[in-house]
């Protein structure tokens, strides 16, 4: 059952036209739809049936071809399909359906959110709607009309300009025309009884277009941030791209139930409330800042996605990398940039390395898939925005634009290939960018292996270059990449040495299996900063001695590459220390790392957000994604000594800069108060792997004085994951208390507890289930108690019983049956089964299977446990 990409074809058909009415009515909703249509003149000339999708949950009322009604003899209704053989050339369809959203918990397609009817369309909802060419390559200007209940549904939306209303007997309408032509994943509508707060916006070139934000009432006051954050992402989308908004409108509805993010339909973006709202009391800094990430998102995909969309699903990367890219620019230009790109880095090193190293690999354009839904991953996203990044690189900024400017300019109105993007950048530039395009059609992260050797005598460095491409399941053979490598070279002192025409960075381009760069008149061996601000999403190694990491951390002017070479020297030592852990003998710190973070936290130059950043020391997730056999205690183990023996060593000079830190105006989330609320926080959290009193005072002092969330859950989670226990339950308690009617909150609250390391999480999670704080059909609130259990809190998941795995697999057994698509993510920890020992491999593939054979498995669960032990 798995489509292919070399099967596509262009659409038989074509909808000129969409005109809808949802009639919204408890278990009486209905969806009249009236479409004109004609044969696609692009497609071979033989006539082919009338091929609709439709989902098997749709109940067909009515069926009529240019007014005359069909008989259920006349089409047939296969899965997902409804054909009828012979229609005319050009005609209109009616279809009248009926729909159940009241106990729809997939979340797509219609469905109800805390009282409210909102929509999901992507990839393919609208099927759950109504019958339709549900394809990306079908564009229609769609007409919208939503008649509801006036008291329950005040408000009634749908993209576009609303033209037209009216009201009869407690019920209204509102009609809403979208001018320009978009597929149906686009399409969205939104009833409810929401308020909204309202800015003006006037575009470059003069259009006044009015911005509003929905939200229910509570959450009026939490809407600002998302509205700052959307008129600077216009702003920028502007100056940076050239690209401005085309509607009068555009609107934002804010939602607790929805299984991703947020989503683009045009000019009615539909956010995941954790997405939108923000308020200093209730989100933390990470959380602002996402919030204003997917805001922009959403908004650039207007350009990115919605007037260029996708031919087809596989080019889904298409607008997702690119977007992805675009945010990250945007996130970069208003906050630090180093610390964004180190943010992205270790997203993708941690989770988009090992997704391309497990069972679900895939190409940034897949060849194949079963369900759609299960590609919306870290590679397509990600890995798709740091090929869109290597083009920026290879090509330079100007050219970009100038390659983006022709892509929008020739592609407006159309549904085209990443093949279509890479074309454009080959026009403007002059490159040939063949070799290249294999960034899209292979998996697999790969490998650079590097040397180097110098000799005095000729003055000569040479670098030696090997790109090593893994196998992935797949099984195609991988040929070379076009991949840039930037380097810089320090000298003696650390400073840069001025290569090629003065520039201190050069961009290698790497297009052979092994290749050497000469290097002349370079007058003493120089320390290599190879792979600057990660010019590639490639795996590095080079034999760095520990000397030379500490004099990168110190001296490069590359800041990511500052902090990765701490990262390194961190990631050494602990894998040197996990080793003694197996091998029972005595754990030892390196001085060299205590010395080299010393040197770090005492300097009171640096960006207080980048001294967070280098004091922080790997993720378990990152420590495990680089095992060849992940042993998660070790790993924990390690850490934790590192930590505690860092803290010790450091423990005056963290008091010093955490006292120094001390908030001295009211909140704000700007840039400086961020770094400086990171950087005391990270001492705080040194300070209290010490397990000291003193510094469990401290810690409740700032969970009880502070005005804000990022210091207060900081605080929370310290105290509530000590060995006080005591004070851990009653901060708990506290939290629960303050916040209780704050939905996000509770949702944090819940996230801290699975991820407590402490022995016993299985069963205080399993209390957590029946809280009434819990909710299984509310994705945030799995992915805040479950998907965090398993994510974040190894050594529970992960323990040898084999409890973690059990519990899990129930919960996917419910969940398939409710929502797919968040069955499907959950998982994820599952399908890394060969990563561990053989016993956990057993236990793990024995839970894989015990899903298998559970019943009926939606098409997303099937896919991933099949893939997995296959
Ligand atoms: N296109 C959306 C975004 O990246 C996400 C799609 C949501 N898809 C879904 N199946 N819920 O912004
Ligand atoms: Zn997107």
């Amino acid at each position: 059952q798995a489509i292919y990409l070399k099967d596509y074809q262009v659409p038989a058909y074509l909808v000129d036209a969409t005109t809808l009415r949802f009639e919204l009515a408890d278990d009486q909703t209905r969806v009249r739809s009236t479409l004109t249509m004609r044969r696609n003149p692009d497609a071979p000339s033989a006539p082919a049936p009338l091929e609709l999708h439709g989902h098997e949950s749709l109940e067909l009322c009515r069926l009529a071809i240019d007014g005359q009604d069909l008989a259920a003899t006349d089409y047939q209704r296969e899965g997902e399909l409804l054909s009828i053989a012979e229609v005319p050339a050009s005609f209109v369809l009616e279809c009248t359906t009926r729909i159940h959203p009241q106990t729809n918990t997939a979340l797509e397609g219609l469905y109800l959110s805390g009282g409210m009817y909102c929509t999901q369309c992507e990839a393919e909802g609208f099927r759950r709607i109504t019958f339709y060419m549900d394809r990306p390559d079908v564009m229609s200007v769609f007409t919208t009309t939503v008649e509801a209940d006036k008291a329950r549904f005040p408000v009634l939306l749908s993209n576009g300009n609303p033209v037209d209303s009216g009201e009869q007997g407690g019920r209204h309408w509102v009609t809403w025309e979208d001018p320009f032509p978009k597929p149906a994943y686009l399409f969205a509508l939104v009833a409810g009884d929401l308020q909204h707060i309202e800015r003006p916006y006037k575009t470059a070139s003069g259009r006044e277009v009015a911005l509003r934000i929905f939200a229910e009432p509570k959450d009026l006051d939490k809407l600002d941030h998302a509205m700052d954050s959307l008129v600077n992402a216009m702003r920028w989308d502007e100056d940076v791209y050239g690209r401005e908004y085309d509607l009068d409108i555009y609107m934002i509805v804010a939602v607790d139930f929805f299984n991703m993010g947020a989503m683009e339909n045009k000019g009615l973006n539909i956010f995941n409330t954790s997405c939108v709202l923000a308020s200093p009391q209730t989100t933390t800094d990470a959380a602002y800042q996402r919030v204003e990430g997917v805001v922009a998102h959403e908004y650039f995909h207007n350009w990115s996605g919605n007037r260029v969309t996708c031919r087809d699903w596989f080019q889904l990367s298409l607008k997702e990398g690119f977007t992805v890219f675009r945010d990250a620019e945007f996130s970069a230009d208003i906050n630090s940039r180093t610390v964004k790109r180190i943010e992205d880095v270790t997203l993708l090193r941690t989770a988009q390395f090992a997704e391309d190293a497990g069972p679900m690999a895939h190409p940034v354009r897949p060849a194949s898939y079963i369900e759609i839904s299960n590609f919306y991953t870290l590679t397509v996203y990600e890995k798709g925005a740091e090929v869109v990044r290597m083009l920026h690189t290879l090509l330079g900024p100007e050219l970009f634009r100038q390659g983006s400017d022709l892509y929008f300019e020739r592609h407006d109105g159309q549904a085209v290939t990443t093949d279509d993007f890479v074309c454009a950048m080959e026009a403007v530039s002059g490159r040939d960018l063949t070799q290249f395009r294999r960034w899209y059609s292979q998996a697999g992260t790969p490998t650079l292996r590097v040397t180097d050797d110098y000799d005095a005598a000729t003055q000569r460095y040479r670098l030696h270059v090997e790109q090593l491409l893994p196998q992935t399941p797949d099984k195609l053979e991988k040929l070379p990449l076009h991949i840039p490598l930037s380097v810089g070279l320090l000298d003696e002192r650390g400073a840069d040495t001025e290569l090629d025409g003065g520039a201190t960075t050069v961009v290698l381009e790497l297009t052979e299996q092994r290749q050497s760069f000469a290097f002349e008149g370079i007058k003493a061996r120089p320390v290599p900063s190879l792979l600057r601000g990660f010019s590639a999403p490639v795996r590095l190694q080079y034999a760095y001695s520990r000397d030379a990491l500490v004099f990168l951390m110190r001296h490069d002017s590359d800041g990511f590459n500052r902090w990765d070479a701490g990262q390194q020297l961190a990631v050494e030592i602990m894998q040197g220390l996990m080793a003694d852990y197996r091998q029972g003998r005595a754990l030892q710190l390196d001085q060299a790392l205590v010395d080299a973070y010393a040197a770090v936290l005492d300097d009171e130059t640096l960006d207080p957000a980048m001294v967070a950043k280098v004091l922080s020391l790997p993720s378990e997730a990152y420590l495990s994604e680089l095992s060849e056999c992940i042993d998660v205690d070790a790993i924990h183990a390690a850490r934790n000594f590192v930590r505690a023996e860092l803290a010790r060593a450091l423990e005056p000079a963290l008091l010093r800069r955490y006292e120094a830190l001390a908030p001295r105006c009211d909140y704000a989330p700007s840039a400086d108060q961020v770094a400086q609320r990171s950087l005391r926080n990270l001492c705080l959290s040194y300070l209290m792997a010490l397990e000291a009193p003193a510094h469990l005072v401290r810690a409740r002092a700032q969970y009880d004085g502070c005005d804000n969330m990022t210091e207060r859950q900081a605080a929370l989670s310290l105290i509530a994951h000590s060995g006080f226990e005591v004070d851990a339950a009653a901060v708990l308690e506290d939290f629960y208390q303050r916040y209780e009617n704050e939905t996000l909150v509770v949702n944090q609250w819940l996230a801290v507890q699975a991820c407590d390391p402490k022995p016993g999480a299985l069963a205080r999670i399993q209390a957590l289930m029946e809280h009434a704080a819990f909710d299984l059909r509310n994705p945030n609130k799995v992915r805040s108690l479950i998907s965090t259990f398993c994510a974040m809190n190894a050594v529970n998941f992960h323990d040898a019983s084999g409890a973690g795995y059990a519990f899990l697999a129930d919960r996917i057994i419910e969940m398939n049956r409710l929502n797919p698509q968040v069955a499907s993510r959950l998982l994820t920890p599952l399908t890394r089964w060969r990563k561990y020992d053989e016993a956990r491999q057993a236990l793990m593939q024995a839970q894989l299977r015990r899903i298998q054979g559970s019943g009926e498995l939606s098409r997303d669960v099937y896919e991933v446990v099949s893939k997995s032990l296959n």
